[in-house]
């Protein structure tokens, strides 16, 4: 019955200011206690390379921490600078990203190389108006290298601060919005200290991932991800591997060697999203 009398004498954004003001510094107490005792090392926290730092918020976009753990060593000794990886060739760039998946984001990393190159003279912008526009980069990508490159108050969101706001601030709710939690995470940001702060958070997330049913199901945005084995993603994925063995493949070699229906519409879909070149009747990876 109380539920009802806050709805009809309040906003539902009223309600949710109101009760999560006061919870604010306990909050903040918890998360950081949390953290003392249990952060995670990774080598992009161990580095302000700005450079370095945008390739591991790129690969953490939609690859799981230990596996990232493994490619960005092995990405960063191949590709140490912008100026190495914009004049390496898309092959080379795509053979080392191999098992990380989501090859878009291979081209995305060398046409933002290339523009650091060209239009920064090798340096990466710290201004995230101009690096959310960057192929690949989105807000959250942007806020994501502002504040562990520059430690700048920058506010955004990714999965594990999700499901952290989520779980604190959101225990009745489902269909919670990113703008909704964004108030949150600019309210209790550590304006001295992003850096870590944003460090807790996401390792607090990591943990709650584990301990409780993903609250992150009450995002409005949830989607569970299909199964790898019989996706498109997985075609797409063989079709550069064979590429990467073979120079060049006709339609018919190609279909002997990946034996699915989906085969021509991937193919003609990664030509028009630059990955490979035609020519003739001869399907090249591009350069
Ligand atoms: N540390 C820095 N960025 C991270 C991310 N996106 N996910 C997990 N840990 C991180």
């Amino acid at each position: 019955m109380l539920q009802y009398a806050y709805i009809f004498t309040m906003s539902t954004s009223e309600t949710t200011h109101t009760r999560n003001n006061k919870n604010i510094p306990a909050f903040k107490k918890n998360i950081r206690n949390f953290y003392r005792k249990n952060k995670r090392e990774m080598p992009w926290r161990n580095t302000h390379d700005p450079y370095k730092i945008l390739v591991s918020e790129v690969m953490l976009q939609q690859t799981q921490v230990s596996r990232v753990l493994k490619k960005y060593p092995q990405f960063i000794q191949a590709f140490p600078s912008p100026r190495v990886l914009a004049k390496t060739p898309l092959k080379r760039i795509l053979s080392v990203w191999q098992g990380m998946g989501y090859n878009r984001r291979a081209i995305a990393l060398k046409k933002i190389a290339d523009k650091i190159m060209k239009e920064y003279s090798g340096v990466v912008p710290n201004d995230p108006v101009i690096l959310e526009k960057f192929p690949g980069i989105g807000k959250n990508t942007a806020g994501a290298i502002i504040a562990f490159a520059f430690n700048k108050p920058a506010v955004f969101i990714e999965t594990n601060i999700r499901r952290v706001f989520i779980y604190h601030f959101f225990k009745h709710r489902s269909e919670v919005s990113d703008k909704e939690i964004l108030t949150l995470v600019e309210k209790t940001l550590d304006k001295k200290n992003p850096r870590e702060w944003y460090y807790a958070l996401m390792d607090y997330g990591a943990m709650l991932v584990r301990k409780v049913t993903n609250p992150n199901r009450r995002s409005k945005y949830y989607t569970k991800q299909k199964p790898f084995k019989g996706s498109n993603r997985e075609v797409r994925g063989l079709i550069i591997q064979v590429l990467l063995e073979n120079k060049s493949l006709s339609i018919k070699k190609f279909k002997e060697k990946i034996n699915r229906p989906e085969l021509p519409q991937n193919i003609n879909d990664l030509v028009h999203e630059g990955f490979l070149k035609k020519r003739g009747t001869l399907y090249t990876l591009a350069r």
